[in-house]
């Protein structure tokens, strides 16, 4: 079980794809033993966010340009992700990105695969069963024919396999039932209070992700356009209309709102 959180600090951060730039000076903070989310639409640049932290940007022919990545106040850029997961850090993809053709059990296990203490790794396959009680009678059937939202639970029980202090989820909500979502998201708060493990995560879904998190960015179109407590942001009539379903116009982009006089909205950018 991990003790106390990682931070991380990101500052000027802007990541380019060849000749399109994904994100475009960026900055988010996760203190220690935080809670906090990114919310944005499709293409805000929410996954290369992930990928920045995670040094998994080569892999998509992506690279930082330019910026500083920082956990537990050491400078990650350019490190590889090894050295990410082993600063602490732990990811639950877009996606899920299970082996489809292992069983539960060896996903869970491959979840362990940077640890070395063998008795240990028994015993947070033990946490994990009792976190998601529900894996624990299907630990030998294979990941591939499980239900979405069983497959959410591995995804989730895997990269707490490593023990993580900082824990990344990337659109856990995606293509699940209302009901599943709001159990992992508890469950997230729950590992968040209980073992001090700092959470990012990365969302859609922002009144499930404001509800559970204490500070949040909206991203679009690669930058940040606001930042708050979850509480400023649920209040934000901008964050309502686009994100959490009030407001009468349709709108399909922040941008496309007009803003107030002198800019961004109270509690945005900086
Ligand atoms: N491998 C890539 N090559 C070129 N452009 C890319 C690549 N991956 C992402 N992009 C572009 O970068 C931008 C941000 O994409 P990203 O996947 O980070 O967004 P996202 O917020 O995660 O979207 P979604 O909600 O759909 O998952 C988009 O314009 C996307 O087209
Ligand atoms: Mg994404």
């Amino acid at each position: 079980m991990s003790v106390g959180g990682l931070g991380l600090k990101i500052e000027g951060l802007t990541v380019v794809y060849g000749g399109v730039t994904a994100l475009d000076d960026v900055h988010i903070n996760v203190p220690p033993g935080g809670f906090v989310s990114v919310l944005g639409a499709n293409g805000a640049g929410k996954t290369t966010l992930v990928r920045s932290i995670t040094s998994l940007l080569y892999l998509h022919k992506g690279r930082v340009r330019r910026g500083s990545i920082e956990l537990g106040g050491e400078s990650v850029v350019g490190k590889k992700s090894p050295e990410i997961v082993a600063a602490g850090v732990a990811q639950v993809p877009e996606g899920r990105k299970l082996f489809p053709n292992l069983t539960v059990r060896e996903n869970l296990l491959c979840g362990a695969a940077s640890r070395s203490d063998l008795g240990g790794i028994d015993e947070s396959l033990e946490q994990n069963l009792e976190l998601f009680p529900q894996l624990r009678p299907l630990l030998a059937q294979t990941a591939g024919l499980l239900s979405g939202g069983e497959q959410q639970m591995v995804a989730v029980g895997r990269a707490l396999m490593s023990q993580p202090s900082l824990l990344i989820c990337d659109e856990l909500s995606l293509g699940l039932a209302p009901k599943i979502v709001h159990r992992l998201f508890e469950l997230l708060t729950e590992i968040n209070e209980a073992r001090g493990t700092s959470i990012l995560v990365i969302e859609q879904n922002a009144s499930l992700a404001l509800e559970h998190a204490a500070s949040a960015y909206v991203l679009e179109l690669g930058r940040v356009l606001m930042e708050g407590t979850a509480a400023e942001l649920r209040g934000n009539p901008m964050v309502q209309e686009l994100y959490l379903g009030g407001g009468g116009e349709a709108h399909t982009s922040y941008a496309a709102i007009e803003r107030p006089r002198g800019g961004r909205p109270a509690g945005g950018g900086r």
